[in-house]
């Protein structure tokens, strides 16, 4: 029997049939939604017909169910790892901002307070940077690893980073490649189900969200950032596993730091005690949660009273250490900020007025970053590690004329470039009021639900 009649035995219904189901606004079942994403993966359903469901669903939407189905259906597109039961295995998760590299302050910590952190990030998106460019900017360090190794090292050391590898989810990266150019990338649903289905696969029993909200983040308003983290909830909770989620803000870089060797220099700031508070107060509260729903501590507050402390005794940074001499990286940096590649040129860029920063166009520092090579254009460009921008100011900071507002770490060849960008944050992406203006809050709110084995240890 061909793997299309077989298909159509299951679901019942052929591609085009499913197809109209979603264009028409219905409910899909759980089998035709895996059957499609079987094909699909297969090479049985072509990508003009995949491309429709996903438009179909970008306008019609999908219930939590159907989003759970979905998800399941990625996530056994590729392999799972088990930690076998093991609560304290949690990791985190960002939605994307400029400027976030907590998750190197706040693994460490977790791992600090046995937490066992199963990290696999992604690479830079758009404006938006990625865990693994920043951390490749650290000589020598191997942020590929095998998913057997991967898995070995956090259950003998408890921290391990790796990027996507292959085996995970492979229907998401065919499937998020045809999003990218079918303009179907913001729909609640498929995010979720690619978020998900990749946590899921990872195999921690508690996943922390952090999902941005503000000029910098793909949520650009709160209400959006909010659905977002409820279905996330949603489908963690219909997967078995405990969940904890911010709204956090990123209507201005996180820190200062914009760019790769200079957002690993920050984050080996913070965890010696000397980063920036907002830096700081985000990856305490994040790996505070993580250390809760590990079963670790009482409440998210303990958790965070223990962060603390793990930060300030300095266990953190030796976790940090030690993740980075496992994965064969040089640890120089932390010690030695300039021993990472840094642009030699610099050039500041001074306020032209007085008052108080009341905007920040916090989409388009992050382009200014990708612009100097610090990012991507297209998936085959290659990243320079050593650009970047440092930003001074903070919303509801004051200002005089002169001020630095922020550093370009740029190429000799640049100085074009560099122009334009010392003209467009000034004139366009700072915008200064002669009014006070008030700093918003770093966490607008947060979410829980417990799974049945996290609640019996309450
Ligand atoms: N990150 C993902 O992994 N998938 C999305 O769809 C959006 C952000």
């Amino acid at each position: 029997m061909s793997q299309e009649v077989k298909s159509q035995q299951n679901s019942e219904l052929s591609p085009y049939e499913i197809i109209t189901l979603k264009r028409d606004g219905e409910k899909l079942t759980e089998q035709q939604i895996k059957t499609f994403i079987n094909d699909y993966s297969n090479g049985n359903i072509p990508d003009y017909q995949m491309s429709a469901l996903l438009m179909a669903i970008y306008l019609k939407g999908m219930d939590p169910e159907e989003t759970a189905a979905l998800t399941q259906a990625m996530l056994k597109s590729g392999k799972e790892l088990d930690f076998e039961g093991d609560l304290t295995s949690v990791d985190k998760h960002s939605t994307g901002g400029v400027g976030d590299k907590a998750s190197f302050v706040l693994a460490p910590i977790a791992s600090a307070c046995g937490v066992k952190v199963p990290m696999m990030a992604g690479r830079g998106l758009g404006h938006t940077g990625g865990t693994i460019d920043k951390v490749e900017s650290i000589p020598g360090f191997k942020a590929e690893l095998e998913l057997t190794d991967f898995f070995n090292m956090v259950q003998e050391h408890g921290l391990a980073l790796t990027g996507q590898t292959k085996e995970i989810a492979p229907a998401d990266k065919k499937i998020y490649a045809l999003r990218d150019v079918t303009a179907t990338v913001e729909s609640i649903p498929l995010i979720t189900a690619s978020i998900m289905s990749k946590k899921l696969a990872e195999g921690a029993l508690g996943i922390v969200m952090d999902v941005k909200t503000g000029s910098g983040a793909f949520m650009q308003k709160r209400e959006d950032a909010l659905a977002l983290a409820k279905s996330l909830q949603k489908t963690a909770e219909l997967a078995g596993r405990s969940f904890y989620y911010v709204i956090s803000d990123m209507s201005q870089p996180l820190g200062h730091a914009i760019g790769n060797s200079l957002e690993m220099i920050e984050s080996a700031e913070c965890l010696k005690g000397e980063g920036p508070q907002d830096l700081e107060e985000l990856s305490v509260h994040l790996a505070g949660a993580m250390i809760y729903l590990a079963g670790k501590a009482k409440s998210v507050e303990d958790g965070v009273d223990k962060a603390k402390a793990a930060l300030s005794s300095g266990k953190a940074l030796e976790e940090f250490r030690e993740m980075i001499k496992r994965q064969g990286g040089s640890v120089d940096f932390i010690d030695r900020p300039d021993s990472l590649a840094l642009a030699s040129e610099r050039t500041e860029v001074l306020a032209k007025q007085d008052g108080h920063i009341e905007r920040i166009n916090c989409k388009n520092l992050g382009l200014h970053c990708v612009k100097l090579g610090g990012g991507r254009r297209v998936q085959e460009d290659k990243i320079d590690h050593s650009v970047g921008l440092l930003f001074f100011k903070k919303i509801g900071q004051e200002v005089k004329m002169g001020d630095k507002i922020a550093t370009i770490y740029h190429r000799k060849e640049q100085s074009d470039l560099v122009k334009k960008i010392e003209r467009d944050i000034v004139e366009r992406d700072v915008q200064i009021s002669n009014q006070k203006v008030e700093a918003p809050p770093l966490i607008y709110e947060t979410g829980e639900s417990l799974s049945h084995k996290r609640k019996e240890l309450a």
